[in-house]
């Protein structure tokens, strides 16, 4: 018995030597990242539903005075929720100054995505921070974020007025566009 024992903590140690293999820290990174997936599909939804409405009412150039006003507070309102601590979209050519990337490990995790990296995770002493990139995904993105003749009628205008900085046009579809960043509480 006491063999087999002994066998076991050094099966143990060895878990811990290989580290990646640790069965409980994979399981801690697939519920942050469940999380971190699902608050940004969700915040996703909501700022698409509510800026299809807002053409569908008034067209694409009221749509920009709409998202001027509701689109950060839209975004992070999902705060809040379970241990998400934050919600923000980042990105380097910002509409908004406020969503421009500032901090250094934001701007490596951002050339990450432009290599083509997938959605990932940062563990802090108290905090996991979750990063998934945005790409422009439907052509309707091109009526305020594309060339010049992309935008839809009226829009450069509108641009023109609430962004005089602005940095987020000419993309073109597939191209990424900024990320996700969803900064939660540590769990036990
Ligand atoms: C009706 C025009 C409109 C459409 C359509 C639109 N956007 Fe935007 N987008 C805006 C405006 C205006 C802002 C700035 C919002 C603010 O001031 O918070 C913005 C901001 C963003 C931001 C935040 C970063 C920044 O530059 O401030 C991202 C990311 C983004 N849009 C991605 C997209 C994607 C992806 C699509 C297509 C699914 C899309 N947008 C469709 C108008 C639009």
């Amino acid at each position: 018995m006491a063999g087999r024992g002994a066998l076991l903590i050094a099966a143990g140690s060895l878990w811990g030597i290989i580290g990646c293999s640790n069965p409980s820290e994979e399981q801690s990174k697939e519920y942050y990242r469940r999380i971190g997936d699902s608050i940004t599909t969700l915040t996703q939804q909501a700022l698409l539903k509510n800026v299809v409405q807002a053409v569908a009412d008034s067209g694409f150039a009221f749509a920009i005075r709409y998202c001027n006003v509701h689109a950060i507070p839209l975004t992070s309102e999902q705060a809040g929720k379970g241990n998400v601590v934050s919600i923000q979209r980042l990105t380097d050519r910002n509409r908004n100054p406020n969503n421009k990337i500032t901090a250094a490990e934001d701007h490596r995790v951002f050339e990450y995505f432009r290599a083509g990296g997938t959605d990932t995770l940062l563990f802090r002493d108290e905090e996991v921070v979750y990063y998934k990139p945005i790409k422009i995904f439907m052509p309707t993105c091109l009526k305020c974020h594309g060339s010049a003749s992309d935008l839809a009628e009226g829009v450069a205008a509108v641009l023109n007025e609430k962004y005089p900085q602005d940095l987020a046009r000419n993309y073109t579809m597939g191209e990424l566009r900024g990320m996700w960043k969803v900064v939660m509480k540590k769990q036990g």
